[in-house]
């Protein structure tokens, strides 16, 4: 076979797998290969994959039956990332002309798919984090540079996959996060996004028994001149210890949004989802998070429809999503998932219930959404660049709290990548703006 040329790579899932994502292009890169956004163009064909529901796994596998029909003979096709883990040497039995599967711990060890093109590469080991240091660093930053802090989860949520597929928590030296940061700001990065399962528990205990916390992190790097905007996700409420609420604070750098889900308003179930706090304890954060940044606003993940949820236990996720008034929010259908303890709980829902209360949360937290943008109309805030929308009449930029705000492309000259945009409109999804002088 020819030495490869071209890779095609394609990312579902969450930012750590979008993080995973450049570094992998980046590692193809530094072996001389292009990136292609035709499948059928490509010598190296990736999936980057995410596990977290059966629905996300089952796509990947539709993906590849499409990629295979599309795909040159001769081309390598693998799966990395969550559903290779998952799946291990069974993902060659659903799909027998995968040539690699590579779990989100051993990507790194493409390249011996490289040299080796006749032979199939299974490697799902949990290195820890040996792949940081095995990748090339990636030449340029995009604005917002995602740095992963952590890997993996200790926290073992009886719905979560993610603890087996990524392992146990191992917080990353802070002298290797801050090289990379460093690394970003120097090579375009505006704004770090600090990235963890359980990133705000970060913690490392130096050789002089120092222990070091993300709350250091963000200090250091806000005295980055060319880094405007920090955020971090994502946060375990009992982890949101009192120099982290205290950070939001005294750092302006640090945006006014934080992503803390509580996943659901029941005791019972919150319980059952081995997510031991108490509703009190969580609405006691989110006031203190308000007293120390009174503009912050709160995001979270839900899920409706954990084995045992009753009726009474979904009006307390209703109650408690208007109660703290989240923004930005995600709720999911329950999905059972391989290697978790509530897989085999009695008393699992039926997907009509789940349904029906998926659509429920979901209109009350667009509704909430809603509001909230509409109180945005009249204010001016500090946005970033995010690119031109599809027309390429105008420019999509981000707000500290995440939204998008579309402002017209200004004829001939190059958009600010950081702006200051008077907001003159807005519905559930987005807003409209004007840049001002
Ligand atoms: N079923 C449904 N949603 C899940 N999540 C994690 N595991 C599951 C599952 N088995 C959701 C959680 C988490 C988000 C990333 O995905 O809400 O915060
Ligand atoms: Fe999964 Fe829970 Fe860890 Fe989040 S905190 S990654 S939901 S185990």
């Amino acid at each position: 076979m020819n030495t490869p040329k071209k890779f095609f790579i394609q990312t579902f899932g969450c930012q750590m797998n979008v993080y995973d994502g450049q570094r992998l292009a980046a590692l193809l890169e530094s072996r001389g290969l292009t990136p292609t956004a035709n499948v059928a163009d490509a010598d190296v064909i990736l999936l980057n994959t995410c596990a977290v529901r059966e629905k996300a796994t089952n796509k990947v596998y539709s993906a590849l039956g499409r990629i295979r029909r599309a795909k040159r003979p001769d081309a390598l096709m693998g799966i990395v990332g969550c559903v290779a883990r998952e799946s291990g040497a069974d993902a060659f039995k659903r799909v027998p002309d995968l040539n690699f599967v590579l779990g989100p711990q051993s990507y790194h060890k493409l390249p011996e798919i490289l040299d080796n093109p006749d032979t199939k590469l299974l490697n799902i080991d949990l290195g820890g984090l040996e792949k940081f240091d095995a990748l090339p660093p990636m030449t340029r930053s995009p604005a917002v540079a995602y740095i992963p802090i952590q890997e993996g989860c200790d926290h073992c949520c009886t719905y979560c996959i993610v603890p087996y597929t990524r392992g146990r928590e191992i917080s990353r030296a802070p002298v290797d996060i801050m090289n990379d940061v460093h690394h970003a700001a120097q090579t375009g990065a505006v704004e770090i996004c600090f990235l963890g399962q359980n990133v705000n528990g970060y913690k490392y205990q130096d050789e002089n028994g120092t222990v070091h916390r993300l709350s250091e992190l963000i200090r250091d790097t806000a005295k980055i001149d060319a880094i405007q905007r920090i955020r971090f996700t994502s946060s375990y409420p009992t982890e949101m210890t009192d120099d982290l609420i205290d950070i939001f604070r005294t750092e302006p750098k640090l945006l006014p949004f934080l992503n803390m889900p509580i996943q659901s308003g029941s005791e019972n179930v919150l319980t059952r989802m081995n997510r031991p706090y108490s509703l009190d304890l969580y609405i006691d954060i989110v006031d203190k998070l308000k007293a120390a940044r009174p503009d912050i606003q709160i995001s979270s993940d839900f899920i409706v429809g954990f084995p045992g949820e009753t009726d009474a236990d979904f009006d307390q996720t209703m109650a408690v999503a208007q109660r703290v008034g989240y923004i930005n929010s995600y709720c999911f259908k329950y999905s059972p998932r391989p290697h978790t303890a509530a897989a085999v709980m009695p008393n699992q829902i039926p997907e009509q219930i789940k349904s029906l209360r998926l659509v429920t949360l979901d209109a009350a937290l667009n509704e909430i959404q809603r509001t909230f943008n509409l109180s945005c109309v009249g204010r001016t805030l500090d946005c970033l660049l995010e690119g031109a929308d599809k027309t390429g009449r105008h420019l999509v930029y981000r707000t500290p709290y995440m939204q998008q705000t579309i402002v017209d492309a200004p004829a001939g000259d190059t958009p600010p990548t950081l702006a200051r945009i008077k907001i003159t409109d807005a519905n559930k999804a987005s807003l409209r703006g004007e840049f001002v002088a």
